[in-house]
């Protein structure tokens, strides 16, 4: 491992000593919370974020050919090699009846088919997920401040938690950077989740260096500018699109190459680094909201830790994530009554593989 000059360590994590009770805080609340909505809601338990899908869609991960050999590594170690990819898009909020046209953070998660090797979880052994939201920074700076984050949400019912934000008459602990990047995230016009760029927010591993990644829209891809009224104007906005048009992504990883300004811990603060492109992601022309398809994408399980070894998630955020979204995903087919499966890569395709 290279030594900074100041403290830190290229790609190590610092976990703090009372992580452990902020991550049960956090694993508890949102368990009360998913149990509250299903109560009150239609009798179906959601992700307690990123609720409502636009959809899945069936999509190609082709790794770069002639790939330098510091990019080799894991899923990423075979140059031009194709995996079979299910994509879900999102709308963050954990209120899946929000409508579209109310700001939100919006979600790609990409699920990697028949993936070989060394995995950090049990559940799935074959997959390969990168989970990503379309603004660069997390907003929470640390796992205690998600606690209030977390409670703030709840009290403010949907609206932006300010009282995490300001709380109290003492301006030493306004939280400004988190308000600004929680106001930009809202502000953010969406024509259509495959017009917009995505990023992991928190740092993995690559191999033994630390990078995050990202998915940024091809230049082919051309839009209608249009926005509609719709509630539901996200999906329509895909749907129409994927009629007859293929979408393309550059998937793109930057490393951490300064461990000071680009820390591990707080995924508040943007890396500046380059970043170079590992894989091109193809959506080709296909339908996808069918009743049967939106409940096979309702049932699946993304999470950051369903990785290769050399892609191990680092960070607080990532580490309370590892309990947190098997937890959760785990309570809610129980209360759904459904299996908590592994999807494979052939009933994945039996389902979306035709137009
Ligand atoms: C401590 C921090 C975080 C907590 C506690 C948290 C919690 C959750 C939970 C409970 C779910 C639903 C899991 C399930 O039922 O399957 C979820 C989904 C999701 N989260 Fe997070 N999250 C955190 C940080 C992040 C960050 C930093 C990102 C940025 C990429 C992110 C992006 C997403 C996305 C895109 C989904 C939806 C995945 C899907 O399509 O199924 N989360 N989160």
């Amino acid at each position: 491992m290279q030594t900074q000059k100041g403290k830190l360590e290229l790609g190590r994590e610092y976990p703090t000593p009372d992580e452990e009770s902020a991550i049960q805080a956090i694993e508890q609340m949102t368990r009360q919370q998913v149990e509250h909505n299903y109560q009150v809601g239609e009798r179906l338990a959601r992700r307690d974020a990123h609720a409502k899908h636009h959809g899945c869609v069936k999509g190609e991960f082709i790794i770069e050919p002639n790939l330098p050999e510091e990019m080799k590594v894991g899923v990423f170690k075979e140059s031009g090699k194709k995996f079979t990819a299910c994509i879900r898009f999102s709308n963050a909020s954990g209120n899946a009846v929000k409508p579209d046209t109310k700001g939100d953070g919006r979600g790609m998660a990409v699920k990697l088919f028949d993936v070989e090797g060394e995995k950090l979880l049990e559940d799935e052994k074959k997959t390969q997920d990168f989970v990503m939201v379309n603004h660069p920074v997390f907003l929470i700076r640390n796992l205690q401040d998600y606690v209030e984050f977390f409670a703030a949400i709840i009290a403010a019912k949907g609206s932006l938690p300010f009282k995490f934000f300001f709380p109290g008459l003492n301006l030493l602990n306004w939280r400004w950077q988190e308000f600004m990047i929680a106001t930009s995230i809202q502000r953010k016009k969406v024509i259509n989740p495959l017009a917009i760029q995505y990023w992991s927010m928190t740092p993995y591993k690559f191999g033994d260096r630390a990078i995050k990644f990202s998915a940024k829209p091809s230049a082919n891809n051309i839009f209608d500018k249009k926005i509609s009224n719709s509630p539901n104007y996200l999906r329509e906005a895909m749907v129409e699109y994927l009629k007859s048009q293929e979408a393309s992504f550059d998937f793109l990883i930057q490393f951490q190459t300064d461990a000071e300004r680009m820390p591990i811990e707080d995924s508040s603060i943007e890396w500046k680094s380059p970043f170079h492109k590992v894989a091109t992601i193809k959506i080709p022309p296909q339908s996808f909201d069918s009743p049967e398809q939106m409940e096979f994408c309702e049932n699946l399980s993304y999470n950051p830790w369903h990785c290769l070894q050399e892609h191990q998630p680092l960070g607080g955020a990532n580490r309370a994530r590892k309990q947190i979204y098997e937890s959760i995903s785990q309570l809610r087919h129980e209360l759904n009554n459904v299996p908590k499966v592994e999807p494979n890569e052939e009933e994945f395709s039996a389902l979306f593989g035709s137009k």
